[in-house]
Parts: C-alpha cells; sequence; structure tokens
C-alpha cells in the first residue's frame, strides 16, 4: 500500500490511512489524501499500466484503499478522450479533445468515478447504509454502488431534482428522501446531520476525502491516453468544484512521479445563473460568496454556496494559472447540440465547458493555439425531458411499404 495518510489544507494536520476520517477533526477543513511518490514512482512503470483494465482501479496504487478485496466496482471511468476538429473550429481554438465522461460511466456521470472509492471505503469500514445529498447524479451513483455491494443507500435531493435522476436512484433501491429548497441548503442540514453522528451511514457527500481522489484518475487518463503529454488547458464543469481540484491534484502528481513534465491550466465553467465561483474569481477574492439561487437548465451545477470545496477550487484555478467562465442557459443548450452534432448526448450540466471555451477565447483568457481538453459530465439520459423538450418528434406517421416507399424517395 502506497496510501500513507491525510493531510489537513488549512492546519497542516497529518493523519494516519486507517482512520475512518471525513474533515478535519482539528479545524473542520479539507483533508488531502498523499501517497508514498518515491516508493510508488520505483516501483510502478507508467507503461506497463496500460495492459490493467481501462477503469478508475487501473490506478490502484494511487487511490486511498487499504484492502484491494474490498473494491466495489462497476467498470466506471476509463471514458474515451475525442478529438473534434469540429468542436476546435467552433470554440476557436488549434486543438480540442472532449474527454467523455457523460456516455461510458455505469450510472451515466462523472460521479461513478468517486463513488466507487466510497463504496469501497464504506466496505472497508464496516459500514451497512451509503448516504449523500445530491443535486442528482451523486445519489443514482451512490444507490448504484450500494446496490452492487449489497449495502443499502439513504438520499437526499432538492425536489425539484430531473427526474430521471431520481428514478434511476430508486430503481436502484435507494431511500429517496426529496427536500424543499435548493442544494445548498440541503447540503447544510445533511452535514449538519452527519456531523451530529444520530446515524451511522457512510458519507459519500462534500465531506469524504477518500472519495474525491476518484476524481483525479481523469488526469491519470488524460496523460496516458496522450503519450505522457499534457494538453494546455483542462475545463471542468464546477458546482462545488472538486472534480476540478482533483483534476489538478492528478496531474500534479503524475509530475512528482516524473511521469509527465509540466501542468495544464485548469478553468472552471459555471451556469450564468449559479456562478459562485466564477464570480469570486472575476472579482479577484480569495474566498468564495454564497449567491442568491435562481433557475438554471444545468440543475446539477446548481450549487449556490460552495463553501470550503469554492474556496479551494478558486485557490486551485489562480495556483494553476487558470480561468473561470460563466455561460447562460442558451450558450449551454446551444453547446449540448453542438455535442450531439458530434454523436455525444451530453445533459446541458454535462455541457458547459463547451459553453465556456469559445467565451473565454473570445475574451481573450484562452489562447487559440492552445491544446485543450473540455471534460463533459453526465448522459444527456440524466436530463431527458429538458432534451426532449429541445426536438420535435413528428406528428406524421406512415403506414405500408407504399407509403415508405414514398417518403424515402421524396427524401433522396
Ligand atoms: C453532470 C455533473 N457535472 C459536474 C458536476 C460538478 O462536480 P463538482 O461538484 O465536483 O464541481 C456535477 C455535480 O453534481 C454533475 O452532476
Ligand atoms: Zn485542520
Amino acid at each position: 500500500m502506497y496510501f500513507t495518510g491525510f493531510v489537513c489544507v488549512k492546519c497542516g494536520a497529518v493523519y494516519p490511512p486507517d482512520q475512518d476520517l471525513l474533515l478535519c477533526p482539528a479545524c473542520q477543513n479539507l483533508l488531502e489524501a498523499q501517497y508514498a511518490y518515491a516508493r510508488l514512482g520505483r516501483d510502478l512503470d507508467r507503461d506497463a499500466l496500460w495492459r490493467r483494465p481501462h477503469t478508475v482501479w487501473r490506478w490502484l496504487e494511487l487511490l486511498p484503499v487499504r484492502d484491494p478485496d474490498k473494491i466495489v466496482t462497476l467498470g466506471e471511468g476509463g471514458s474515451p478522450l475525442l478529438r473534434s476538429e469540429r468542436l476546435a473550429r467552433l470554440c476557436g481554438v488549434r486543438e480540442l479533445w472532449v474527454k467523455s465522461d457523460a456516455t461510458s460511466n455505469p450510472t451515466g456521470s462523472l460521479k461513478d468515478r468517486s463513488i466507487t472509492v466510497a463504496a469501497t471505503k464504506a466496505r472497508e469500514f464496516g459500514y451497512g447504509i451509503l448516504s449523500c445529498d445530491s443535486t442528482g447524479n451523486k445519489a443514482s451513483s451512490a444507490a448504484a454502488y450500494a446496490a452492487r455491494a449489497g449495502l443499502r443507500s439513504v438520499v437526499f435531493c432538492p425536489y425539484e431534482t430531473p427526474l430521471p435522476k431520481m428514478a434511476q436512484a430508486v430503481f436502484f433501491g435507494a431511500e429517496l428522501i426529496r427536500v424543499k429548497g435548493h442544494y445548498s441548503e440541503i447540503n447544510a442540514m445533511y452535514r449538519r446531520l452527519i456531523h451530529s453522528r444520530q446515524v451511522k451511514w457512510y458519507d459519500c457527500g462534500t465531506d469524504n476525502p477518500f472519495r474525491y481522489e476518484g476524481k483525479k484518475t481523469y488526469a491519470y487518463e488524460i496523460a496516458q491516453e496522450l503519450g505522457w503529454k499534457v494538453p494546455d488547458r483542462v475545463l471542468h464543469p464546477a458546482g462545488g468544484g472538486m472534480s476540478l481540484v482533483k483534476t489538478w491534484k492528478g496531474f500534479n502528481e503524475l509530475k512528482t512521479l516524473g511521469w509527465v513534465d509540466r501542468l495544464p491550466r485548469m478553468t472552471a465553467v459555471q451556469a450564468r445563473d449559479c456562478a459562485p465561483i466564477v464570480d469570486a474569481w472575476a472579482r479577484g477574492d480569495r474566498e468564495v460568496t454564497g449567491i442568491e439561487k435562481k433557475p438554471t437548465v444545468a440543475s446539477a451545477l446548481g450549487v449556490a454556496d460552495p463553501g470550503l470545496l469554492g474556496n479551494r477550487t478558486l485557490e486551485m484555478i489562480r495556483a494553476s494559472d487558470g480561468a473561470a467562465a460563466g455561460v447562460t442557459d442558451e450558450e449551454i443548450l446551444t453547446a449540448t447540440r453542438w455535442l450531439a452534432q458530434e454523436g455525444l448526448f451530453v445533459e446541458p450540466s454535462g455541457a458547459v465547458t463547451l459553453a465556456g471555451l469559445p467565451k473565454l477565447v473570445a475574451s481573450g483568457h484562452v489562447d487559440r493555439d492552445e491544446s485543450v481538453v473540455c471534460v463533459v459530465t453526465g448522459s444527456g439520459f440524466k436530463d431527458f425531458e429538458r432534451i426532449a423538450q429541445m426536438v420535435r418528434i413528428p406528428e406524421r406517421v406512415i403506414s405500408g411499404y407504399d407509403e415508405m416507399v414514398a417518403v424515402a424517395t421524396a427524401l433522396g
């Protein structure tokens, strides 16, 4: 095992690898997993890793797991990295790659990357129930991995969560609790409940430092797929922002291991109507201020007050010399259509990166000569009602071969 424990990002306290932790017990800030990088660098041959199955668990030694027999997997991660000349032209950059977590994860979103680790830790620590608060995707993922592990699940979602996400969670057997209010309000109550220790659930929510480690596998996959070359920039949709933070950590780890020789710029994209991280970045603030929640088509990113995660995200955008952009609902829906023209079925929340890139090029924050990876994060099936509203199903119904021939020949 190479996982050596956690360090607090604020007070620097260190904790051993066998402890069941959420936030830093000393100061209630975020914890970050540490590894024996020097030993890892000696023992692991980066090129031999190709031979392992292409899932999150290809990177086992770089994940905070003590007992590989406890791994709960559905074949998550290992998503395609697709180059697109057309999207590069539309966005105005030299080279564009789409990292599609939308189209190949077991429950249809990026959340599977992190929930696989959380479910594994729940089994290691001997819990019987997985729980989380969620804008929908985390809930359906937690429900699926609980089912796979033979555990129960309890999930709390805003009452307006897209139906497919709620249905998916319930179908996997979750106890779904719909809550009045928007996500950040529910998050505050849910975290209070978990920290009060009134329930013995394994929290797969925003405080779990084990879970987040799964997300850094984005960086490993992108670098490996590009022959250990690092793109100039990675764009990620940001709710709380932890996916971006962990992707940045992943690239830094690769550099520490000597597997890559440079780092990308990390760029967050949020819905304009719920963009506290973007606003704080634009103001040059060090901390994110919660905002008044307005509705947006990117409901999965509806985090009005990202708290500690938001501050950390801001810090990492700065550390990487990155940027942030807010995009309107109209721009988001246009981006989902662009992706559809490429054969990619992506929910609006997952498509915001493609909406943000041309704006960042226009504003001069992204150079036209850059190579860019846009991560897309959730399947179109996850917000299917929204997508269905964007198309018109023909009224006409034909009958019989003659009509078929008539229609076909008219189409040419
Ligand atoms: C589809 C989708 N994309 C992106 C995110 C944002 O991830 P993070 O909260 O790590 O910024 C979420 C979170 O719910 C999501 O469901
Ligand atoms: Zn601390």
